[in-house]
């Protein structure tokens, strides 16, 4: 077993020296280690020393497996724990002082009695492992729109990826000296304490879990997991749970949404943000590269996952990516797909349950035509395409993960660290439907464009322990990520608009839409650019739309076609508006409505109704 004394020698410092002056840090981080019970403490300083230091410890204890560097340099491979492959919703508690806070769709415990079993859970949870105290920015670091957390977590899994993910160490504890600021405590232990002599295990975890938010007391208490928004303490639920509940009190929104901005070819750039639930296509449509028939237009990467959205001194919304790295889902990545970001994870990269091919490389569904002869799958067992044809195995996990530095996107915007963002002049929403949703449509106006954002459906998918392909309602696929109860968040997205004097067009896609043999009606990737056209001219007013019962809609016409062959009776059908299905779809709304109709915007009432109307 590796020690702490190996990454002591290699960092050249010694890591138990505290790295902060401020008092409040230092007593919490002393209570913490009380209650934990770490065999040591290391304070998290950001170097490239210290992250090769823990790279190969965690290759020591067999959680990683260094990739053949020739091939893909600087990158690891982990497999987790065959429990521990996703978030866990069912799992997942927001724990404020009233369950009316919390809302019907979020689980909901006295936070008194959560406190107790936490204190319970983490007492000793730490023994045996190193604490490390990881301090980090959600944004550039001292940005006016960023926000600081400190995670304990006893997982050096955590602290590799989240120096990718998020703004780490130094500069962070400088931040939080210089202007005694506050930051979000975060205590995080996979949950699996060592006795002493006791052999610890690749991927440490406990099959009790426990993923809970405090939004008074803006706190995190995470249990249990390692894996990505489980144990990635910034992401879900700092950026988007914690942020959730900053935002409305703050005036601004946090958001699970890309960024992105379209270049037209006389060099005008229009940043677009767009939410589509988990699984759903985010950090594809970032890092679209325009098809052909597109010569002169390029699309700018700022962001894959989340967006902090505040209106300016002039009454326009600007944008932040508040993470520095992708958390990005591999299967079905692959250099036709997705070039931009196989450019992207091709160095430097952690592969999270991808399968291990005999010459050390990565390899998952959908990467390549043609899978490799064999290779060993995520769980590290030998695996062939005739193994698969039998058992049904993936090689890949449906959820396996890139974690990536944005900085290496082809396309990253050169706005992208922007502190004050970049301005945004359309929001898209999207989910996964394969009926009744057409391609595109543009809501009428703001009110109908948050009912079209409020309502919106999805097929659940991998990203999220449980069944996979069942409809749910998932307002600005939020579902999963929003602090504090839904009907308010509503009534926040209708108020922000009052703080603006410009107001982004509002926009509703489905990339998903299927035929009647089950194939995908659209082509998607890289031809979503023509969609992507289509929105950028209407939020500027030069393109033509027509109306129809649920918004406005492109005609054949009004489409780029020049380089893809797409025939104008396909397109019809993948418009199609059938007020059959329509009907069926207005109920399903009422489904979440029902559960949230005390707190619901009288707006979205109104939007219904008109909807109705015009049915
Ligand atoms: P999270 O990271 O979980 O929030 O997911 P995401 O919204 O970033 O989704 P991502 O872009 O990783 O895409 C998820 C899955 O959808 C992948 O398997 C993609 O291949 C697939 N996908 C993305 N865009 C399209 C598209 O335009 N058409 C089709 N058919 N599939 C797509
Ligand atoms: C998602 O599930 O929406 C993700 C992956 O982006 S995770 O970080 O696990 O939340
Ligand atoms: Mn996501």
């Amino acid at each position: 077993m590796a020690t702490l004394a190996n990454h002591r020698l290699l960092a050249g410092r010694d890591p138990a020296i505290p790295l902060s002056e401020n008092t409040h840090l230092l007593r919490w981080v002393e209570k913490m280690a009380h209650l934990t019970k770490p065999e040591a403490i290391h304070w998290v300083d950001g170097s490239a020393q210290e992250y090769d230091a823990l790279c190969s410890l965690l290759v020591e204890a067999g959680t990683f497996v260094r990739l053949n560097q020739e091939l893909w340099p600087g990158c690891f491979l982990a497999r987790s724990d065959a429990s521990d492959v996703a978030r866990v919703e069912d799992r997942t508690f927001i724990c404020s002082l009233s369950k009316e806070a919390a809302g019907p769709t979020n689980n909901w415990m006295d936070p008194y009695q959560m406190r107790r079993r936490l204190k319970g859970l983490f007492n000793g949870s730490m023994r045996g492992r190193t604490m490390y105290v990881l301090p980090y920015s959600m944004g550039p670091v001292g940005g006016p729109m960023s926000q600081i957390g400190v995670q304990l977590t006893d997982s050096p899994y955590v602290v590799v990826n989240m120096r990718i993910m998020a703004r780490i160490g130094l500069a962070v504890f400088k931040e939080i000296d210089k202007d005694y600021k506050r930051v979000v405590p975060c205590m995080h232990s996979v949950g699996m304490p060592l006795a002493p002599g006791q052999a610890d295990v690749a991927w440490p975890c406990n099959s009790e879990k426990y993923i809970v938010h405090f939004p008074e007391t803006r706190e995190i208490w995470s249990y249990g997991s390692g894996y990505g928004g489980n144990a990635l303490l910034g992401k879900k639920c700092f950026a988007l749970r914690i942020a959730s509940n900053i935002a409305r009190d703050e005036g601004w929104m946090a958001e699970h949404m890309l960024i992105v901005g379209v270049e037209d070819p006389r060099g005008q750039k229009t940043y677009i943000a767009a939410a589509f639930p988990s699984a759903c296509g985010k950090t594809n449509l970032a890092m679209l590269i325009p098809p052909k028939g597109f010569e002169g237009w390029k699309v700018w990467t700022v962001g894959d996952d989340i967006a902090w959205i505040k209106p300016d001194a002039n009454g326009e919304l600007r944008a932040i990516n508040p993470e520095a790295g992708f958390f990005g889902v591999a299967p079905g990545t692959s250099a036709k797909t997705n070039p931009n970001a196989m450019a992207t994870l091709k160095r430097n990269t952690i592969f999270t349950n991808t399968a291990l091919t005999p010459d050390g490389g990565v390899w998952w569904e959908g990467m390549t035509d043609n899978p490799p002869a064999e290779c060993l799958d995520w769980r590290g067992k030998p695996w062939t395409a005739r193994i698969a044809k039998s058992t049904g195995a993936t090689a890949a996990h449906p959820n396996a993960r890139f974690t990536a530095p944005a900085k290496q996107c082809p396309t990253i915007d050169p706005e992208w660290e922007n502190p004050e963002g970049v301005p945004i002049s359309a929001i898209v929403f999207g989910g996964r439907r394969a009926t009744t949703m057409p391609l595109i449509y543009q809501a009428f106006n703001w009110s109908a464009g948050v009912y079209s954002g409020a309502t919106m459906g999805s097929e659940t998918t991998a990203a999220a322990a449980g069944q996979v392909g069942r409809v749910r309602r998932d307002p600005m696929a939020m579902l999963p990520f929003c602090g504090y109860h839904m009907g308010d968040y509503l009534r926040h997205w209708i108020r922000m608009q009052r703080s603006l004097t410009v107001t982004p067009r509002i926009f509703h896609v489905n990339w998903f839409r299927k035929d009647e043999n089950g194939k995908f009606l659209w082509p998607g990737f890289s031809e979503n650019m023509r969609v992507l056209q289509w929105i950028v001219d209407r939020a500027h007013g030069r393109a033509q739309g027509r109306e129809t019962p649920i918004g406005w809609m492109p005609g054949y016409d009004d489409f780029e076609w020049q380089g893809l062959e797409f025939s104008r009776e396909r397109f019809e059908e993948l418009q199609a508006f059938h007020r059959s299905e329509w009907r069926a779809e207005v109920i399903g709304h009422e489904e979440l409505f029902i559960d949230i109709h005390d707190h619901i915007p009288p707006e979205m009432i109104y939007e219904r109704e008109l909807l109705i109307c015009r049915l």
